[in-house]
């Protein structure tokens, strides 16, 4: 219907007849002459209607109002003296219109188009609205781009890509399973896929060699700012490999995506283990694009006058005791400012919060009485301590203290705007411990299929895993591991996991008879796609970056899901709903 996009025209274009099609941006009406921002998915033109040129239409301009859905033909000119809009591309322009043709009207929009402190949920009841906001459709053309340049990418590498089932059994990726009840077999019910993990390494034994997908994966977890329940993964897995082999694959898939996206990065990416990332950060996805590591000062505490610290001291196995340089974080800090970072960690678990500063007079806080000199010294030299420096403490239980220290050290960083915000600090976060034991209950930090380094510990959190993530800037972008490809080994895993041979029948018999077959040794990964395009448009919500995203409840807005079904179809399933208890 249009011969132009909005931005092809230019002063070039003066003279020229063009027929453009878009949607009303907004209208002004100035002494008579009405003028119109249409826009479309380029950006904008403005149209002018003037009763000198053209009667009829500026009678029917004047009925124009927002979003109202117009073509309209006539002859680029140039903008009046002084009128010119250099922020717009077509600034120097505009359409003087000699038909007009309203397509469609639109009720007044629930919002401005655009205008972000509308509540997130109007914009998602709306979200077609909200999806012309330019910002937004960005990010999609961008996301659109890197999509490409990553199949592109894997197609280059020599992989395959192959689609594997949605309705399927249940995967173990630790999230619960969204269930789909089947009609045909009563009461038994097909679980979406939580990634597809398990038919990647079946693609495997089935010869694939190397296999891709952009995968659809769903989990019914709690929701965060980074987390869907549905959401898509860039799912890779390739036979007779080691863990280089797939970090190869991946820093090169990742290099690419990036460059589609403007941004260069260069492999190989830094790597640190597991054990290091948590205890200097903290965290198994640390932000590095700022140092600040926390040190270890449990022994310096052994003989602290304070029995609380000493105590904690006397079992370094189970506890911590870190200290965390802030670099001029003295001159920084007001005491207001550092109650501040009391009630945050505590809010996260921490009894208090202690600290030494670093006067020109000399070091100076409240942890200072409870330490010898000889202690204070070591100190000091142990965590570079120079003046104007703060230094925070956290002594406990080891999971809190390294959880709420690694929060403080983000909330510092941001605090004191130490992140470059155009960084990208790519680190691969490697040899993972094969299990974590919670409250007793062994569970696989990955997830069972994971090859172990040897199971010959005897402590089995000791147990290390060929396991690798990849974290960019604070956030868990990908994951993998090499496979456990014999069947000994998997059952041995399925054991310490507490599945007995029934279960493992039962849920992952499939697998294990694969694995009978002669499987090969196989490796992979998976990226978060969604968190790697939030990350390159700059934007903290996942929900920008998926076109119809769920809320922080699991709900989509817009089509009204979840939602009650009819009678007839649950008689069909055989299902009758019990009334939730209050
Ligand atoms: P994992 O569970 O680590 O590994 O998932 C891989 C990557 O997917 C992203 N991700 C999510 N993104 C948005 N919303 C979510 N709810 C969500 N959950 C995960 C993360 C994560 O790093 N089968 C293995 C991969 C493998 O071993 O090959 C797996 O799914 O960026």
């Amino acid at each position: 219907m249009r011969t132009h996009y909005s931005t092809q025209l230019s002063k070039d274009s003066i003279g020229q007849e063009v027929t453009v099609a878009g949607w009303a941006n907004s209208y002004r009406d100035h002494g008579g002459i009405v003028f119109i921002d249409l826009r479309d998915s380029m950006g904008l033109i403005q149209l002018v209607s003037d009763p000198s040129h053209n009667e009829d239409v500026l009678e029917l301009a004047s009925t124009v109002r927002d979003e109202f859905v117009l073509i309209a033909k006539g002859k680029i000119r140039a903008r009046g003296e002084g009128l010119e809009n250099p922020r717009l591309a077509t600034g120097a322009i505009e359409l003087l219109v000699d038909e007009l043709i309203i397509e469609n009207k639109s009720k007044t929009p629930p919002f401005q188009i655009g205008d972000e402190k509308v509540h997130e949920d109007t914009r998602l009841n709306y979200r077609y609205l909200d999806l012309r906001n330019e910002r937004l459709f960005d990010i999609f053309k961008l996301r659109s781009k890197v999509t490409k340049a990553i199949r592109d990418s894997l197609d280059n590498q020599n992989f395959l890509d192959v689609e594997t089932p949605i309705l399927t059994r249940p995967t173990p990726e630790g999230a619960r399973d969204y269930l789909v009840p089947s009609r045909l077999y009563s009461g038994e019910f097909y679980a979406l896929p939580q990634s597809p993990q398990l038919f990647k390494q079946l693609l495997m034994v089935g010869g694939f060699d190397k296999y891709y997908q952009i995968a659809r994966c769903f989990r019914d977890e709690d929701l965060r700012s980074d987390r869907q329940p549905e959401f898509t993964q860039v799912d890779v897995e390739m036979s007779f490999c080691n863990q280089e082999d797939v970090i190869a694959v991946a820093e090169k898939t990742l290099e690419d995506a990036f460059k589609s996206a403007g941004v260069e990065v260069k492999a190989p990416f830094n790597r640190i283990t597991h054990l290091e990332a948590t205890e200097k950060y903290g965290s198994d996805k640390p932000d590095l694009r700022y140092n600040m590591a926390m040190v270890d000062v449990i022994d310096l505490f052994e003989d602290s006058s304070n029995e609380i610290f000493s105590n904690i001291a006397k079992e370094p196995h189970i506890n911590r005791f870190k200290a965390l340089r802030v670099p001029k974080g003295d001159e920084f800090f007001s005491r207001k400012m550092i109650k501040g970072l009391e009630d945050f960690v505590t809010k996260f678990g921490a009894k208090g919060l202690a600290y030494l500063q670093m006067k020109e007079e000399g070091i100076k806080g409240p942890l200072l009485k409870f330490m010898s000199e000889k202690s204070v010294e070591e100190l000091v030299s142990r965590c570079g301590l120079e003046t104007g420096d703060i230094v925070f403490f956290g002594a406990g239980d080891k999971k809190s203290v390294l959880d709420y220290m690694g929060r403080l050290r983000i909330e510092i960083a941001n605090q004191m705007d130490m992140i470059d915000k155009d960084r990208y600090e790519f680190v691969w976060v490697v040899d993972f411990p094969m299990f974590e034991v919670n409250d007793g209950v062994v569970n696989a930090l990955h997830h069972p299929f994971t090859m172990p380094k040897s199971l010959d510990c005897p402590n089995i959190e000791d147990i290390e895993s060929i396991a690798y993530d990849i974290c960019l800037n604070g956030y868990e972008i990908g994951g993998g591991s090499i496979r456990i490809h014999k069947e000994d080994i998997q059952e041995e895993v399925f054991k310490k996991l507490g599945i007995d041979e029934e279960e493992q029948q039962e849920k992952f018999g499939f697998l294990l008879d694969a694995l009978k077959f002669g499987a090969p040794p196989h490796g992979g990964f998976a990226l978060g796609l969604d968190r790697i395009i939030m990350l390159l448009a700059k934007t903290s919500s996942i929900r920008d970056v998926i076109a119809f995203p769920k809320t922080q409840k699991a709900q989509c807005l817009l089509a009204g899901a979840p939602a009650t079904t009819d009678e007839s179809s649950l008689k069909d399933l055989n299902i009758r709903i019990r009334k939730p208890a209050k």
